[in-house]
């Protein structure tokens, strides 16, 4: 079956098409390369250089390639700079939701796999979050994905669309050394940035109510993930349930300091990170429950944090970011 996948050319969409392709899928990538990479595209797979809220470039990918299904996930993700630029992200990651929908329902494509993330829920006062939890997000970056996946779950009802949207919690690691995460947005990329300026790696927040007082986050290695796209995407043939909502997490908490621990060994010295302010809207603690993936797609993370640490240091070393 032939996949086209939005911002394919990306550190989670590069994952996500090389396990399409490892599962036998054929793909085709729409990207912008406004972040993506040309060289994460393997040469057998076409990309198409177009904004993913252009309307007729989709259309046209779609009907060329015969596309029988759709992952999305090109999208702005940086959850400060939403803050900074609410009407940016609105514009990017919902108006690209709105005419991908419109092509896929011209073209007659119906399956779509979905990237929404745990940003959805902002700050939930539970200790492992389920797709249950109300959704509150505390960012536009959040509000971005979850009146996404409201378009997305409307459409369902109203266009026959099979949908299945999968809330990514805190991604991370290389599932090859060409595709590490070069963006430096999050945790350890930030860590292994530091690091290699000579420079001590910030904690940001030493007095949390969590066991060590740093934040506690559900690291998923970003191989986990990308199995969790195709499983998700072959389900979708034969899923009758038009609409489902999925956590993807590990289920299991790791504190700044922890991370920090297991950066250190991987290089092979201890790092002496400098505790400095809390960043502003920093939940204490987000962890998913991994249960609903388990029961209703079969999937389970098989990775942990230190394969996410010394996969994303080994591709950090072998592919500096510039
Ligand atoms: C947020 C979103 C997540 C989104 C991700 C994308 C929420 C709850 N989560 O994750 O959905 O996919 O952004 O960017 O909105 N930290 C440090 N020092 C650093 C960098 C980070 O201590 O140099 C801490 C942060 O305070 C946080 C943890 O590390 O506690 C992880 O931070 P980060 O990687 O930025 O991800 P989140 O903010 O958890």
């Amino acid at each position: 079956m032939t996949w086209l996948v939005t911002g394919g050319a990306g550190y989670i969409g590069a994952h996500v098409v090389r396990a399409l392709l490892d599962a036998g899928e054929q793909v085709v990538v729409v990207d912008d390369l406004s972040s993506g990479l040309r060289r994460k595209v393997p040469d057998q797979v076409v990309l198409v250089e177009a904004d993913v809220r252009d309307r007729d470039a989709l259309a046209r990918a779609l009907a060329t390639h015969r596309v029988e299904g759709v992952v999305h996930l090109a999208a702005k993700k940086a959850v400060a700079e939403s803050v900074a630029q609410p009407m940016q992200y609105y514009r990017e990651n919902v108006d690209g939701v709105l005419s991908l929908v419109e092509a896929m329902t011209d073209a007659g494509v119906s399956r779509i796999v979905f990237s929404s993330s745990a940003a959805v829920y902002g700050s939930p006062d539970t200790d492992f979050v389920r797709e249950e939890t109300p959704t509150i997000p505390m960012s536009p970056y959040g509000g971005t994905k979850l009146v996404g996946e409201w378009a997305i779950r409307d459409a369902t009802t109203a266009y026959g669309l099979t949908a299945i949207a999968l809330r990514y919690f805190n991604v991370a690691g290389a599932g090859a050394a060409d595709l590490g995460d070069t963006g430096a947005n999050n945790l350890i990329p930030m860590v292994l940035r530091a690091y290699s300026n000579g420079q001590r790696p910030q904690v940001f927040g030493a007095d949390y109510s969590t066991a060590d007082g740093s934040c506690i986050r559900d690291y998923i290695h970003v191989a986990d993930l990308a199995d969790a796209h195709v499983i998700a995407a072959q389900r979708l043939a034969s899923e009758t349930t038009p609409w489902s909502v999925y956590n993807i997490g590990r289920g299991v908490g790791s504190s700044v300091f922890e991370v920090m621990d297991s950066v250190g060994a991987a290089i092979g010295e201890p790092l002496n990170p400098e505790v400095v302010q809390r960043r502003a809207g920093d939940p204490a603690r987000i962890v998913a429950s991994a249960e609903a993936a388990r029961a209703g797609l079969g999937w389970s993370a098989t990775r942990d944090l230190d394969d996410m640490v010394t996969s994303a240091w080994s591709a950090w070393q072998q592919y500096p970011p510039s």
